[in-house]
């Protein structure tokens, strides 16, 4: 099986581990699970621990799927006409349009409360699932996903600085992109250095990430994307297209991704890191003008 299939399968796992108290809000927490998005972060997570030499087993596939039902409940959130008002999610209709809005209301919260519960039943140590819950909190919550969300919603309509711009992609993208490094890097039980090196590259690939999505809205059609192109514009967000137009855009997203990539290099030649678990990722993020 791949670790993709694996993925899905430790989130399909627990939400089949018991009796269902409504079977309604599983179908509906499935049906975007198994939308099948990117899984780009636990991918992170699970790659950098092979990359640390760590064979991989089901806890840690537990916790990259508390991950992923973290992302999956923000998406859900972002797409309620309340917030970001989108039809279409991963190629099929978003979740309120599927069933209603109080049962994606729902949906989200359980994949929110649901995650920590995931980690702590994992069979790892008891200080390292107390440490990725502290940070899977620390992250997704005010301090970062749901903090930038607010954020991104205040700044509609106004013309915001680029350090406003950059604060709202680092905690509503970034934070849960950063969760993936660090998590490894705990998990592996590195030193507090190579944490810190690991926490850098995950803050710019976070940028990436989000300056790559912008980047997208404004240039993909609904095939390549999933959801509807154009959207930032309609709501009149400020995103780095519209504050710094698409080519500086580019530029920012490559740059973002090379200083990533020497981080990486440099981790290889100073520990046993093997960089070759991570680069591929990193490249296929990159968008070519
Ligand atoms: C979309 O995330 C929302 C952003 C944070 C930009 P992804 O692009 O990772 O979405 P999926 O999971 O692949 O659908
Ligand atoms: C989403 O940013 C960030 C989160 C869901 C936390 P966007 O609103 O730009 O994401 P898309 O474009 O709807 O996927
Ligand atoms: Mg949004
Ligand atoms: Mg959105
Ligand atoms: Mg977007």
């Amino acid at each position: 099986m791949d670790k993709m299939t694996q993925i899905d399968q430790a989130i399909r796992t627990y939400y089949q581990s018991q009796n269902a108290v409504s079977k309604d809000l599983i179908d509906a927490i499935l049906y975007s699970v198994d939308s099948g998005g990117k899984r780009i972060r636990p991918m992170i997570l699970l790659d950098l621990l092979e990359g640390f030499g760590i064979k991989l087993t089901e806890a840690h596939f537990d916790v990259a799927a508390a991950l992923e039902m973290i992302h999956t409940g923000s998406l859900i959130h972002d797409d309620l006409p309340a917030m970001d008002n989108d039809d279409y999610r991963r190629g099929r209709l978003t979740n309120h349009k599927k069933f209603d809005e109080a049962t994606a209301i729902l949906a989200a919260d359980s994949l929110f409360l649901d995650a920590p519960g995931l980690i702590a039943e994992a069979d790892l140590e008891a200080d390292i699932k107390v440490s990725l819950i502290q940070m899977l909190s620390r992250f997704s919550g005010t301090f970062g996903m749901v903090g930038g969300q607010m954020l991104d919603m205040k700044g509609e309509g106004q013309s915001l600085t680029l350090e406003q711009v950059q604060l709202i992609h680092a905690n509503k993208t970034g934070a849960l992109l950063v969760f993936p490094f660090l998590a490894a890097g705990r998990i592996a039980k590195q030193s507090e250095k190579v944490i810190l090196a690991l926490g850098t590259a995950g803050q710019l690939l976070g940028l990436a990430f989000q300056v790559r999505d912008d980047i997208l809205d404004v240039t993909a059609d609904f095939d390549v994307l999933g959801k509807t192109p154009n959207k930032d514009i309609l709501a009149d967000k400020s995103t780095y297209p519209a504050l710094l137009g698409v080519e500086k855009s580019y530029e920012i997203l490559d740059d973002s991704l090379n200083q990533a990539v020497a981080i990486f290099q440099n981790l290889e030649e100073e520990t046993d890191f093997k960089a070759g678990c991570i680069l591929p990722i990193i490249e296929r993020l990159r968008l070519h003008a």
